[in-house]
This record gives structure tokens, C-alpha cells and sequence, in this order.
């Protein structure tokens, strides 16, 4: 294993690590978690969970990977033994699972990004009647999403330094400066500040249990953890670099992009009369509106970047959780890597038609089980199993790994090389003391909960 190519550089990892991070859950998804779960209460629940949990389990994730040089099955293979590498099995599965969804998503930005620069999105009176229409639309999506799937391959294809770095290091600044530039014209508009104190100022009736459950699996979908992706990442990082400050630019980097996405988006929906708690939607309904009121060629130009930039901000997450099955059947089952990308993506692309059947293109799969009390779609279990469930119980997993079978002196030693000193830092023992006592306490617990309240006794298909 001494031949494992590896970033070029500390900046490398950070990047493609970021990169990783950094996508739809940011400026998709955690506007509309926000919005569903009651706004500023649900951001500081959000901003809490990353911080106090999330931070260290990033810390241990990638210290296992670079320890075990490997990927997450072989991960937790070696440095225990063959039972817990199902923990690594169970990751390898929910990145199959969440790629397949998350690429449907962002087949919805790259058609977003053709329709308002080449088309005729941004004239629409309705953009809700519009979101509605075209996700429903199977053919459009069944192309976007095809592209998205063959241009994220094509870059796994290519390897970590070659695609990876360099498509997250010259792409993630552009998207802080579009993402400031837009807070400041939306922060003019009629109506601003409703949508600034919907955010900002909390109001803790409106928190209840699944506040909690959802803000635990936002920050852990958002910081890609829980199925080994950064075990993956880490394996491929040096041994010379600080594991802690780097995990901790990029826990920063992952936060301040949603945070700022919220400042931009709930400003917009309450200037336009629209309601924070639509879902999905959110983000398409809301955004092309302050477009339309740019106008013209510049209305267009912004939109159509800002659209594109997300895209490649999901491309880089895209990458990230393609390169988990990837480096897994390569490293394990000695496939040759062209033909594992392809294999895969082609795969992970099929199993994302039923996801893109639930918006209402199939009835079937829009109202496809039921439970806590309502019809669920397809995509919604995917998501809710994967994501909300899967991926803080891939992190109570992990924990337990270090705690009982690693053993935290070892992953010390391991974060040692790049930080020497750890064991006996502040970073070092706080993150020490979370990952041994806090997570799995409070990561078994929430798992406990959200199970019983969301499948307890009804799961019904039909
Ligand atoms: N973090 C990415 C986002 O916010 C999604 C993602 C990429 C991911 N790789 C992951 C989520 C690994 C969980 C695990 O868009």
C-alpha cells in the first residue's frame, strides 16, 4: 500500500475535504431543514451538533483512515478486525444510497443553470408551478442526471490529485464571493428583515424532538460524515499534516456556507411572500426570483453562475461519496479502477430513478410508505433511513470503535504525527473526552429515539 497516491499537499486535502463537504446539503437542504424546523432555533441546535459532536468525530474519521491507509471496510478491518468492518460494509451502502438520491438533486441545479441561462426560466410568473413541473418531467431529469453522474466520473476516473484538488481549489472561493454579493442585494429587498429575524432570532417553543434528530443528521450529512467518506479522504493524506486544524478549516468552511445560504435565502422568501416550510422546493422557488428582479443579461449571467457554482459545488460531494464504493471494490476485490468508476456510476445512476419518480412523476413512489402520520415518497425514506438515521448512527458506531477497540491512545498517537503535543492539548483532551464519552451516549440515544418515533410499530407500503 506504500504505492497509494495521496493529495499533493496540506492545501490539497483541505480543499478536496471541503469540497466534500461543502454542496447541496449547505445551500440546498439546510435552508429547507431550517425552514421546515421552526428557523433560528433550529440553526443553533445545527451550529451546536456540528461544533460540539461533529467537529471531533471529522477528527476521528479521518485519523482511522490514515492509520489504516485504507478504505472504510478495509478501514475498520484492519485496525480491528473482520466483524467491525461491516461497520465499514454499512457506510460503503449509504453512500451507494445518498449518491443516488444526491445526484438526482443535482441534476436539478445543472438544469437549473441551463434553463435560466439558455431558456426561459427566469420569465415565469410562477416559479413554484415551475420547480413542480420540471421535477416531474422524467426526461429532462433523466438527462441532467445522467451528465452529472458521467462528468463525476470522469473525474474519479482521473484520481485524487488529478480531479479531485484541483476541481475544489479553484471553485470554492467563487462561491463565497457570489454568496456575499447576493446576501447584499437581498438584504435591500422589501421585507428583509422578517425573513433576517425568522433566522436569527429563536424562539424555542417551536423546538421539539425532531428539531434535535434532524439537526444531528443535517450536520452530519453536511460535514459528510458517518459512512466513511473522510476515512476514505484520510487515507490519502500525509503523515506529516495536523489532522485537528485541518478537519477544524474545514468544519469552518462547511458552516459558514450554510450559514450564509440561510442569510441569503430566507431574506428572499419572505420579501417574496413565500413560506419557509415548503420543503425541497425551497431553494428553486425562492432563488430565481431575485434573479427575475436583477433582469436582463445580468439576471441571466448572476443566476445562471450562481446555479453553475452549485452544481460544482455538488460535484465535489459528488466525487467524495463515488470515490467510497470506488476505492473499496478496488483496494478489496483488486478491480481495476476505470472499470469500478464506471461500473458503479452507472449503477448509483439507475437506483436514483425511483428518487426521481417521487415528486409526482410516479404515484407510486411520490406516496411510496407510510409513517409518522403521513405518506412518504420514496426519496423521503432514502433519505430519512440513510441520511437522518444512518449516518449519526455510522458516527455512534465509529465512536464506539475508538473508544473499545482502537482505543483513544492509539487514535492519539496516530493524530500525534502533524500535531505533536495532541495528547496533552486542550484540542487534544476535549476531543478525546467527546468521542469516548459524550457520542456514544448521546449518538445511541438519538438513534434510539428517532427509530421508535418514526417507524415505531407502523411502516406500511402503499
Ligand atoms: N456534505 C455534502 C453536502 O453537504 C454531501 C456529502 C458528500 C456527504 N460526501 C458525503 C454526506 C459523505 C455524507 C457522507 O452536500
Amino acid at each position: 500500500m506504500a504505492s497509494r497516491s495521496g493529495f499533493s499537499s496540506r492545501i490539497g486535502f483541505v480543499a478536496a475535504a471541503a469540497g466534500s463537504a461543502v454542496g447541496l446539503g449547505n445551500i440546498w437542504k439546510f435552508p429547507y431543514e431550517t425552514g421546515e424546523n421552526g428557523g433560528a432555533a433550529f440553526l443553533l441546535i445545527y451550529l451546536a451538533c456540528t461544533i460540539l459532536i461533529g467537529f471531533p468525530v471529522m477528527v476521528g474519521e479521518i485519523a482511522l483512515g490514515r492509520q489504516a491507509q485504507a478504505n472504510p471496510y478495509g478501514a475498520y478491518t484492519k485496525v480491528g478486525d473482520k466483524n467491525w468492518g461491516l461497520i465499514g460494509l454499512l457506510g460503503i451502502l449509504a453512500a451507494v444510497m445518498i449518491l443516488s438520491f444526491y445526484n438526482v438533486v443535482a441534476g436539478w441545479a445543472f438544469g437549473y443553470f441551463v434553463q435560466i441561462t439558455f431558456g426561459d426560466l427566469l420569465v415565469q410568473e410562477d416559479f413554484s408551478a415551475y420547480f413542480g413541473n420540471y421535477v416531474a418531467n422524467i426526461q429532462d431529469n433523466l438527462i441532467y442526471s445522467l451528465v452529472f453522474m458521467a462528468i463525476t466520473a470522469v473525474i474519479v476516473v482521473r484520481g485524487i490529485q488529478g480531479g479531485i484538488e484541483a476541481a475544489s481549489k479553484l471553485l470554492m472561493p467563487l462561491l463565497y464571493v457570489i454568496l456575499f454579493g447576493l446576501i447584499g442585494y437581498a438584504l435591500t429587498l422589501e421585507n428583509a428583515g422578517e425573513g433576517v429575524a425568522f433566522y436569527l432570532i429563536p424562539d424555542f417553543r417551536k423546538l421539539n424532538y425532531g428539531t434535535v434528530y434532524s439537526a444531528m443528521g443535517q450536520a452530519f450529512f453536511s460535514l459528510s460524515l458517518g459512512l466513511g467518506a473522510l476515512i476514505t479522504y484520510g487515507s490519502y493524506i500525509s503523515k506529516k499534516e495536523n489532522v485537528v486544524s485541518a478537519a477544524a478549516i474545514v468544519t469552518l468552511a462547511d458552516v459558514s456556507v450554510a450559514f450564509l445560504a440561510g442569510l441569503l435565502i430566507f431574506p428572499l422568501v419572505f420579501s417574496q411572500g413565500q413560506t419557509p416550510s415548503t420543503g425541497p422546493g425551497l431553494v428553486f422557488v425562492a432563488l430565481p426570483g431575485i434573479f427575475q428582479g436583477i433582469g436582463g443579461i445580468g439576471g441571466k449571467l448572476i443566476g445562471g453562475g450562481f446555479f453553475l457554482l452549485l452544481a460544482v459545488a455538488a460535484l465535489t460531494s459528488t466525487i467524495s461519496l463515488l470515490e467510497v464504493p470506488v476505492s473499496y471494490f478496488v483496494d478489496e476485490r483488486k478491480w481495476p479502477r476505470k472499470r469500478t468508476v464506471w461500473v458503479m456510476a452507472g449503477a448509483i445512476f439507475l437506483l436514483g430513478i425511483p428518487s426521481m419518480l417521487s415528486l409526482g412523476a410516479s404515484d407510486f413512489f411520490t406516496n411510496f410508505v407510510y409513517y409518522e402520520g403521513t405518506d412518504k415518497s420514496f426519496f423521503d425514506l432514502i433519505d430519512d433511513v440513510f441520511n437522518n438515521i444512518g449516518l449519526p448512527l455510522g458516527g455512534f458506531l465509529l465512536t464506539l470503535f475508538i473508544a473499545f477497540r482502537w482505543k483513544t491512545h492509539n487514535m492519539s498517537k496516530e493524530l500525534e504525527l502533524g500535531f505533536p503535543g495532541y495528547l496533552n492539548s486542550l484540542a487534544g483532551k476535549y476531543i478525546n473526552f467527546v468521542i469516548v464519552t459524550v457520542c456514544p451516549f448521546v449518538l445511541g440515544t438519538i438513534f434510539l429515539l428517532t427509530v421508535l418515533q418514526k417507524f415505531f410499530g407502523v411502516l406500511e407500503f402503499g
